[in-house]
């Protein structure tokens, strides 16, 4: 699955802390008031873990690595900004960064900025709605501090990107978002369709105050033509970034980047991990058969590159595919029900 003699990229989830509680990240507890569930360990990696587990030579070779992950915001690792500095400024990393941006203050956020400044590297930051809606899925965010931070960081000089989740409770907001996004300085603007709506476009959960609350899904379809703001004038380009593919064509295996949770357990992506919550485990399923340990694919425990080249991901997984024993690879990588979303630039 993983070449040795190319370049890396990494999935990292740096952390499984989160200041906030959206209902369908599986870090949240719909039935008990949105508290973390019980499998958060509250793990993080400090700058010394990193210095201490990732050899020089290993670090020369990653190219890029995504902060991203299923339990956590990387910007609530404590020392996250430390960890990038080391990273970008020895190893020249390409650096992205997915977040709720409601946390820290704007100092963090403009020297994240400069770190980041003239460089490929870029933060996402999901932002789904405006004052009154974004809370109504990030629960517990707080909407001027958002603004607050991503001027910061915008004026610090680093690309950033705005994602926005549709539901219906903010469909209404899609232009109003797009053209505070443009006006911000944001460089994307990506309004998405979310797959993790159930059969019938509701989703039930039990909100902090108490109150049984439904999440509704968008009832509008992605415009593929928006409008520039302020031009009357349609977007000269998009990517669409849905694609689909028949046979189980492994993202991991092609982009050479493996899965790195917050406890230091290595996996081939962030669907398939031995931490899954809302859905069955094909790492568990993959241990099995090959009658392995999941403490060995801890890089606390074995170093990277032996646990990249171990057999579970050169022979067991591949043959595992072949047979078609995976229902998550089939899933993703393979006849697709993947969230649907239109990259838009903002020029
Ligand atoms: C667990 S989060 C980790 C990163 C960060 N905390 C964040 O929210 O951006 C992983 C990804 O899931 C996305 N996500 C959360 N809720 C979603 C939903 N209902 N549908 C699709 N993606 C969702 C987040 O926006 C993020 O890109
Ligand atoms: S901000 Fe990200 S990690 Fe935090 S609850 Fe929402 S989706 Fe999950
Ligand atoms: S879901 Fe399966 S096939 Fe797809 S990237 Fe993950 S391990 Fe590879």
């Amino acid at each position: 699955m993983f070449k040795i003699n190319q370049k890396y990229k990494i999935h990292w989830e740096i952390t499984d802390i989160c200041n906030v509680k959206c209902p369908m990240c599986p870090r949240t507890d719909i039935v008990n008031y949105c508290r973390a569930v019980k499998e958060i360990e509250t793990t993080q990696f400090f700058l010394d873990d990193v210095k201490r587990l990732f050899p020089d030579k290993f670090l020369e070779k990653i190219t890029r690595i995504d902060f991203c992950g299923n339990f956590g915001d990387p910007c609530m690792a404590q020392e996250f900004y430390e960890i990038c500095e080391f990273l970008v400024k020895n190893y020249n990393i390409t650096i992205m960064a997915s977040t709720n941006g409601s946390m820290r203050n704007p100092a963090w956020w403009k020297k994240f900025g400069e770190l980041l400044a003239d460089t490929e590297s870029w933060f996402e930051f999901h932002i789904d709605g405006l004052r009154d809606t974004n809370h109504l899925y990030r629960i517990g965010a707080n909407w001027d501090k958002i603004m607050e931070n991503v001027e910061a960081f915008i004026a610090g000089g680093a690309q950033a990107d705005w994602h926005y989740i549709l539901f219906k409770h903010n469909q209404h907001q899609l232009a109003e978002a797009h053209a505070l996004a443009h006006d911000m300085g944001f460089d994307h603007f990506v309004p998405t369709l979310s797959s993790r709506f159930p059969h019938g476009g509701k989703y039930r959960f039990l909100h902090p105050s108490g109150d049984m609350v439904d999440l509704e899904r968008a009832t509008i379809s992605i415009p593929h033509k928006i409008e520039k703001p302020g031009t009357g004038q349609p977007h000269k380009s998009h990517t669409s970034v849905a694609e689909k593919d028949p046979n189980i064509n492994c993202k991991s295996a092609s982009k050479n980047r493996f899965f790195l949770d917050s406890r230091g357990y290595i996996s081939p992506c962030c669907w398939v991990t031995n931490r899954d919550v809302k859905r069955p485990g094909d790492m568990l399923k993959a241990l099995t058969k090959a009658g392995k340990d999941i403490d060995d694919y801890n890089i606390r425990n074995k170093s990277i590159e032996e646990i990249l080249t171990d057999d579970l991901f050169t022979e067991t997984f591949p043959a595992l595919w072949l047979s078609d024993d995976l229902a998550t690879c089939r899933k993703k990588c393979g006849d697709k029900r993947l969230n649907y979303k239109v990259k838009l630039r903002l020029e």
